[in-house]
Order: structure tokens, then C-alpha cells, then sequence
């Protein structure tokens, strides 16, 4: 458990979207250095690229990016694992090719005070699912099915969420509609906050302890870039 728990609980807010956050010339920047980014993680099991924006790889649209976040939600510090070649990182660059699971970023480091995270997407046609649920352990994937249970990752894995809500059913054909890659059981006491539609150019605001997880649809694929914050 965090042991900043009230400074963190008093930073939360609701996920918040900033239309344009970047325009056109930018996403064009970003498709490329994705292009250009070494892999750092492909996970076949998960179906999912990873790559990091390592501070070797245009640093001057970097600092420009750092500049324009803190002049909507105010200081922070970056907040990102480094490389595996131990190069500082703004964020991760994730495609996808199957919805990502319930899980939360909080991190492995309980002293931290977590602030918000971002989620700039790089392509269309699929929505991100925000739950007013919060958590505050570490970083992990959410489920009740005994061989994820089991797997190694980043994350831990657990099913300890379920006891933590009310343990209300889930609602059917909110399921259906974006949610059915997941067991509704899994959803059990989860309430949706807001279902985030990728547009590009937009950018979506989060706290780091809400639940979150893919809706069912990505068209194919998905890209998205991420960062995680801090308060120092
Ligand atoms: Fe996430």
C-alpha cells in the first residue's frame, strides 16, 4: 500500500479529455519515431509491441511535450521504468492486436506520490475504458482466471480486486457492447466513468490508482503512447 495515500487521494480527479492536444504535423512526428524506436518489449501471448521513447530519440520535442502537460496539469515529474538499456524514457508506445485486460499503473515504488497519467492515440476506431474504481497496491492485471493468475509479467497478477468493491453485477450489454473480451464475472463492483474514444490528436488524462482496460474494439490494431506522472 502506498504510504502517501492521502496526498495521492487528494490529487485524484476525473478523467479529463484535451481535444487538439497535438496537431496533425505532430501525430505525423510521433508515427515516425515509432517507426523509428527499437523494440523493447513483443509479447506474442499478450500480442502486444512495446517501444520507449528514450531521451536518445528527439529530445527537443520532448522537453516541448513535458512543457505543454505541465501547463495543464501543473508540475510533475516523469514517472517512466528506464530502457532496458538503462536509457531515461518519456513513455511507452504500445500496439496491440488484442484488447489490453483490467489492470492499473501504479508502479512498484509505494513512497511515490502518484499523480496523473496520460494516453495519446495513434490510431482510430477503438475506446479505452475508465472505471471509478481506484487501487492501491502495485501495478497489476486484474482477473479471476486461475492460468492468467498463474503468468509471469510485468504486473502482478490478482484477483483481490473482487472483494474491494461491492460486488454488484456487471451490467450485460455495457459488456457486450465493449467489454466482452474480459469475464463479467471479473467486472463484478466495477463502474464505469467515462469510455474514452480514440481520436487523433486528442489526449486523455487519468489518475494512476483508476482501473482501466481496452473496450473490445481495436479495429485490427491499436497504437497508443503513454506516460505516468509523479508529484514531487
Ligand atoms: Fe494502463
Amino acid at each position: 500500500m502506498h504510504v502517501n495515500l492521502e496526498k495521492i487521494k487528494k490529487l485524484e480527479s476525473k478523467p479529463f479529455i484535451i481535444k487538439n492536444f497535438i496537431n496533425s504535423k505532430e501525430i505525423n512526428i510521433f508515427k515516425k519515431l515509432y517507426e523509428e524506436l527499437p523494440i523493447e518489449i513483443n509479447n506474442r501471448r499478450q500480442k502486444i509491441i512495446k517501444k520507449k521513447w528514450t531521451s536518445n530519440f528527439n529530445k527537443e520535442f520532448q522537453d516541448q511535450y513535458i512543457k505543454k502537460l505541465r501547463s495543464i496539469i501543473g508540475s510533475f515529474e516523469m514517472d517512466n521504468p528506464r530502457s532496458k538499456d538503462k536509457f531515461e524514457s518519456l513513455g511507452l508506445f504500445q500496439e496491440s492486436f488484442k484488447p489490453v485486460p483490467l489492470h492499473v499503473d501504479t508502479g512498484f515504488n509505494f513512497e511515490k506520490i502518484l499523480y496523473k497519467q496520460t494516453l495519446l492515440p495513434l490510431s482510430e476506431k477503438s475506446e479505452t475504458v475508465i472505471f471509478k474504481n481506484r487501487f492501491y497496491g502495485c501495478s497489476t492485471t486484474f482477473s479471476i482466471d486461475p492460468k492468467e493468475l498463474k503468468s509471469k509479467g510485468y504486473n502482478k497478477r490478482s484477483s483481490e480486486h473482487i472483494d474491494l468493491f461491492d460486488g454488484k453485477r456487471f451490467d450485460k450489454k455495457v459488456h457486450e457492447t465493449f467489454l466482452s473480451h474480459e469475464n463479467i464475472d471479473n467486472l463484478k463492483g466495477l463502474e464505469i466513468e467515462m469510455i474514452f474514444e480514440w481520436k487523433l490528436g486528442d489526449l486523455l488524462i487519468f489518475d494512476r490508482t483508476a482501473l482501466h482496460c481496452s473496450s473490445k474494439n481495436l479495429n485490427g490494431k491499436k497504437l497508443g503512447f503513454t506516460t505516468s506522472t509523479i508529484k514531487l
